[in-house]
């Protein structure tokens, strides 16, 4: 326990060799002229491998914008948004999509369920998409029961409650096990028994399997969870630190608002 403790506080050996995600002075603007919006404004940030964060910050500050950049869902302006060595700028947009399905796990504000899709079948997606790899069935069935949507997965979302919708969305991202799991505000839908459950869901994820977690969130209790958050106003990183309580986070929130 208290080698993890160490291990958590101690700064990376080589921050590039655990560096798995990093934009480097990006810059997003949206529109031109009086209406262009800089959502990222020259934010330089970096993601460790096996490291839970959360990003914290006001509605409109470029949570969104900077985890959508970041994962190359959108691109920059300007700067470099790098996932392991590879700036997903370079990439074509079939590179991408192949470097999504098998690094990047993505978890939307909105969910993006395929309404004529079961929620087996929205689950399965990303796998059944992927030539080279096959339905793990146990791991899926592991998945819904921690989710508690295993009475839910032959329903169509249209017949499931927000908070169902959306942890057919997080098994959806978890299913391939990716390496980098982007979840724009998971446990929004949710109450707080199944947000407690989930996010002791995604630390064994962090802890056990390695993966690496940024997860954007306006809760406190939840950040509260994670390795490190990161706060973000202006399209910028103003402040961080480790091992949050959820004093810690409310005190920062309450300084920067
Ligand atoms: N597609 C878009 N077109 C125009 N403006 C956008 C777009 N997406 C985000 N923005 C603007 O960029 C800023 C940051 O948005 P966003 O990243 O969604 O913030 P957050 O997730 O922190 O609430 C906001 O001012 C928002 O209105
Ligand atoms: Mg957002």
């Amino acid at each position: 326990m208290s080698d993890q403790t160490d291990q958590r506080n101690a700064p990376p050996a080589t921050s590039s060799e655990r560096t798995v995600a990093r934009l480097v002075n990006a810059t997003k603007r949206f529109g031109a002229g009086d209406a262009a919006v800089t959502a990222l404004n020259d934010a330089t940030i970096e993601f460790r491998k096996g490291e839970f964060t959360a990003v914290m910050g006001p509605s409109g500050s470029g949570k969104s914008t900077l985890m959508y950049c970041q994962s190359g869902l959108d691109r920059l302006t300007s700067g470099h948004a790098y996932i392991g060595d590879v700036d997903v700028s370079t990439l074509s947009d079939q590179e991408l999509s192949v470097m999504r399905r098998s690094t990047l796990g993505f978890i939307f504000q909105s969910f993006h369920l395929v309404p004529a899709l079961t929620s087996r079948e929205n689950i399965t997606l990303p796998v059944d998409l992927n030539a080279d790899a096959e339905v793990d069935e146990a791991f899926l069935n592991e998945l819904a029961v921690v989710l508690g949507i295993e009475h839910r997965l032959e329903n169509l979302p249209s017949q499931l409650s927000g908070g169902q919708r959306q942890r057919v969305a997080v098994a959806r991202a978890m299913i391939p096990r990716p390496e980098v799991i982007f979840a724009d505000e998971p446990t929004g839908a949710l109450d707080s028994k199944t947000s407690g459950e989930l996010l002791a869901y995604l630390r064994t994820a962090v802890d056990d399997l390695g993966q690496t977690i940024v997860m954007v969130t306006h809760d406190a209790v939840a950040a509260s969870h994670c390795d490190r958050v990161v706060y973000v106003q202006d399209g910028v990183l103003v402040d961080e630190g480790r091992n949050p309580t959820v004093d810690d986070v409310l005190g920062k929130i309450r300084e920067l608002s």
